[in-house]
């Protein structure tokens, strides 16, 4: 149930109107009733954030949920469940369930099961093409008629070229809101690689997934969308020149937006050493090059958002041998962490670049309407608070199913202390709420 919450004296930042400095803010039923200095609780329940920061609740751009199809791995309750320990208020589920999410009775099924069991909003990203098959399209009128805004083959990139137009041209005119999210791996070029193709996998002795595997499909998607004017999102960005083809595609007027992973923004190659699957993930982790471009690429908005590409595995898939296990960690309750720590305390990206890029701009992206802020009266009351001096290492167990997670064992700076959803605390002085 909805409180009336006053969160007394915290740094608000609030990225979609620019406020950064220390507010109180007043919570009665699912909205925000207040903001300012020296607040009357009204009653509220007092919650002291000195030295805090609230901010929007963070929004996920690249969530794999699992259900239906795979709840050995995560479940739309222990997803959403971890995006809240994690500070997100909402999460968008990838299309690769099973049944694929490629029409609305699917769509409809996530969206129920998030709002009977679901610690954060769900927008559930349909499939461009049916069962993912990357050869006729999947039901996106119908998906958009139910609210879609989103539609990728995630996990597997747009086959063709062709295919990618049709998808283009077709969203298009349904509404300008829709977007195409590709993940973007040549076929041929990664068919048979577990990392990236580099000294290390020459080294380590696994076939390699190379760099121009992504910029080949980047640089395709890109003179498509300039081509049909359409809308296309490329999904965890991993390379330096990737970035550089977005950011000249930006200049020219190409409607792109893109996203980058934690774990490609912190990892590199060199981790993949020790044969530890934690770290085989798809597109690979690179060089420290490519790493330092990815940064580069957030700080001046190249890269619009930070997504987790949150992937769930059960513990014996993830234990098998490395070229047998699934790629894939899961993020989301390490991704702000991990965004403080290595992108915010050195110093290449503002706090409040980074918030935006965790919140207000994913949710413009999703279409997140009240999601993302701003954080002024009249609006749904959907926050994180962090510490954002706090230090802590990543162990298991997570509020998530899975324990596939890169960060394990990381010393990290900034925990979330509480989360809200529409007026509901879904976490509280760190507790997860159920
Ligand atoms: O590492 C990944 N895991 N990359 C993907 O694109 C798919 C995801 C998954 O579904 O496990
Ligand atoms: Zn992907």
């Amino acid at each position: 149930m909805p409180e009336a919450v006053l969160f007394r004296g915290a740094r608000v930042i609030d990225p979609s109107t620019g406020h950064d400095a220390e507010a109180d803010v007043l919570v009665a039923g699912e909205r925000v009733e207040a903001v300012g200095a020296g607040l009357d609780p009204q009653g509220a329940e007092v919650l002291e954030c000195a030295g805090l920061v609230l901010a929007p609740g963070l929004v996920d751009l690249h969530t794999h949920l699992r259900e239906p199809g795979a709840e050995h791995k995560e479940t739309i309750a222990t997803g959403t469940r971890a995006a809240a320990a994690g500070g997100f208020t909402a999460v968008s589920s990838m299309a690769n369930t099973d049944p694929v999410t490629d029409h609305a009775g699917i769509v409809a099924e996530i969206r129920d099961k998030a709002a009977e069991s679901g610690l954060a909003d769900v927008f559930p990203v349909g499939a461009i093409t049916k069962d993912l098959a990357g050869e006729s399209m999947a039901e996106l009128g119908e998906m958009v008629e139910a609210g879609v805004r989103m539609f990728s083959d995630d996990g597997n990139c747009v086959p063709t070229a062709r295919t990618l137009r049709n998808a283009l041209v077709y969203a298009k005119a349904f509404t300008a809101e829709v977007v195409i999210a590709d993940h973007c791996e040549d076929a041929s070029l990664v068919a048979g690689g577990h990392m990236h193709e580099g000294v290390h996998s020459y080294s380590l002795g696994l076939a390699g997934r190379p760099a121009e595997a992504e910029e080949i499909i980047v640089a395709r998607d890109l003179a498509i969308a300039h081509a049909t004017a359409g809308r296309i999102h490329i999904c965890h960005v991993s390379s330096a020149r990737s970035v550089e083809l977005i950011r000249r595609a930006k200049a020219d007027g190409v409607r792109v937006t893109a996203e980058v992973t934690p774990h490609h923004l912190v990892f590199t190659d060199d981790d993949l050493v020790g044969y530890d699957t934690r770290f085989k993930v798809n597109p690979p982790l690179r060089t420290a090059e490519d790493r330092d471009a990815l940064r580069a690429g957030v700080a001046d908005g190249t890269i619009d958002a930070i997504a987790t590409d949150h992937a769930p595995h059960a513990v014996e898939e993830k234990e098998s041998e490395f070229d047998q296990a699934p790629p894939g960690t899961i993020g989301l309750e390490t991704a702000l962490a991990a965004v403080l720590t290595h992108l915010v305390l050195p110093g290449v990206v503002e706090l409040s670049r980074a918030i935006e890029a965790m919140s207000a701009t994913p949710a413009r992206i999703l279409g997140a309407t009240g999601h993302g802020g701003a954080i002024e009266p009249g609006r749904h009351a959907n926050l994180v608070v962090f510490d954002p001096a706090e230090t802590w290492v990543v162990e298991p167990p997570f509020a998530s199913k899975a324990r596939n997670c890169a960060f394990t064992g990381s010393e990290l700076m900034g925990r979330v202390r509480h989360t809200m959803l529409r007026g509901s605390l879904t976490v509280a002085d760190g507790k997860v709420s159920r």
